[in-house]
């Protein structure tokens, strides 16, 4: 491991440079103008990975943006990797708000800062470049390993599922390694065995069939925005509960030991409060703060429209209001019968005074992974040798759906082995990965690759 070491240590310039490179691509998944560029950023990977002795590398099309894949089989008896990552990112929009660029990688303060430096550009380009280090010392990897780099993460991964059904031989692991999570906090290092899932809604109101003179008219008919801010406002209760009927009926209960483990997690609440520049924080009562964030359900409104929102005031009775509402899931909940209760329970409680419609725009499932495996052994030794702290058990937040997936359809389990922090500014503006964790996470794969064969025979 000492040439690998020292080659990783004294190619960091040249590591941060073609990171430069592929940060440029604006790989927005989400948009049509970007279809050319989420082409090319796969062309450049699929290069790439050539580059570092990849064989097969392929660039599989598909009805949305193309799926990179590339592999290394020639270490006979070792285990099988499946690396996973993303190469599309979200918009970069409000740009204004950005200090540099935010598809010119810049370097303040030991960050790198750009749009897809830690979700996931920066993290899947970790996994490359402790690839390179084996390669380029001794044209060979300690384990097998397959590459697969997807474009559609941000937006639901609809065309990577049934690629995975199509491809089952071709993706044939042991593991699936992923490195799209966090670590715990800044010099924490962390596995990550728990994601939460997504059902992502949106509610259109139509009252009047046009918008009226509120003056004319007002005070005869229901304004739809009062009409769904009633709505929405009534999808809690005083105790932050969510009001749908069944909501909860799939939720899997904290066990005492669980909980017992989150509160010996280095924790506080006030600390939290001042990062986020809120005077007190907010949630469903009978559970902490990590319990709230990791092991249970949420609502969120995450944007409402509808009338004048122009500059000055203009007198308007409006005739429409949208929101769109995205709930956090958490096992044993599914998506898709959240989804239907949502929908009903708010068709029944929208009043007459208004038409309402109730869509799915699209939804992924909780993930549990089990702590006990080889991989999950394998990582904490790894992140030990790598970082030089001992690692901590912790779940997350966010939704990684094909998670499920790949224990679904190939029989896969993952690893989450994520080098990010949390406060990186993901999906905002000056979004950046820390140089140290970048660096260190380069060391802790190759340790990863390594190490694994051992925990595995
Ligand atoms: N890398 C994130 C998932 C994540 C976020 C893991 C926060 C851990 C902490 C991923 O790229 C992501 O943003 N996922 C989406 C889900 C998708 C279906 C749109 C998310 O969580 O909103
Ligand atoms: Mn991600
Ligand atoms: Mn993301």
């Amino acid at each position: 491991m000492e040439k690998i070491l020292q080659y990783i240590k004294e190619n960091q310039e040249q590591f941060l440079s073609e990171l430069k490179t592929l940060i440029s691509f604006p790989s927005v998944s989400n948009s049509k103008d970007h279809q050319p560029d989420m082409e090319r950023c796969a062309k450049w990977l699929g290069d790439h990975i050539i580059g570092l002795g990849m064989k097969n590398v392929q660039i599989f099309p598909t009805a949305g943006h193309p799926i990179v894949y590339g592999e290394w089989l020639e270490a006979a008896g070792k285990p099988t990797v499946l690396i996973y990552g993303h190469y599309d990112v979200q918009p970069a929009e409000p740009l204004d708000l950005w200090k540099s660029p935010p598809f010119e990688g810049t370097v303040r303060d030991g960050n790198f800062y750009a749009r897809g430096a830690t979700d996931d550009k920066g993290q899947l380009f970790i996994h490359l470049k402790s690839i390179e280090a084996f390669m380029k010392n001794y044209n060979s990897l300690p384990v097998n390993i397959k590459l697969i780099l997807e474009g559609e993460e941000e937006i639901g991964s609809e065309h990577l599922e049934p690629f995975l059904r199509e491809h089952k031989n071709l993706l044939k692991a042991d593991l699936v390694l992923i490195s799209d999570t966090s670590m715990f906090a800044r010099g924490v290092p962390s596995v990550c065995y728990g994601l939460r899932g997504l059902s992502y809604m949106q509610i259109d109101l139509i009252g009047p069939e046009k918008d009226l003179h509120s003056g004319s008219y007002g005070g005869s008919v229901h304004n739809p925005i009062q009409a769904l801010t009633e709505i929405i406002s009534s999808l809690h209760d005083k105790n932050g509960r969510i009001t749908i009927p069944g909501f909860y009926d799939d939720v899997l209960k904290l066990s005492k030991e669980e909980r017992a483990a989150f509160k010996k997690l280095p924790w506080s609440d006030k600390k939290f409060a001042k990062e986020l520049s809120v005077k007190e924080l907010y949630g469903e009562k009978g559970f902490t703060t990590l319990e709230r964030l990791w092991a249970r359900p949420t609502l969120e409104c995450n944007g409402i429209w509808g009338g004048f929102t122009g500059e000055g005031a203009k007198t308007v009775l409006p005739s429409k209001a949208s929101a769109k509402i995205s709930m956090r899931l958490v096992p044993n909940q599914k998506p898709d019968k959240i989804a239907k209760l949502f929908e009903k329970h708010i068709k029944s409680i929208t009043p007459k005074t208004v038409n309402v419609s109730v869509r799915n725009l699209h939804g992924g499932e909780p993930a549990i992974t089990p702590v006990d495996s080889p991989g999950v052994r394998t990582a904490i030794l790894a992140l030990e040798k790598g970082f030089g702290k001992k690692p901590l058990y912790q779940r997350e937040g966010g939704s990684i759906p094909i998670v499920v997936q790949f224990k679904k359809i190939l029989g896969t389990d993952s690893v989450l082995l994520g080098f990010g922090l949390p406060d990186e500014n993901a999906h905002a503006p000056n979004e950046f990965i820390n140089l140290d964790n970048f660096f260190g996470g380069i060391r802790t794969v190759a340790h990863f690759y390594n190490e694994l064969p051992n925990f595995m025979k």
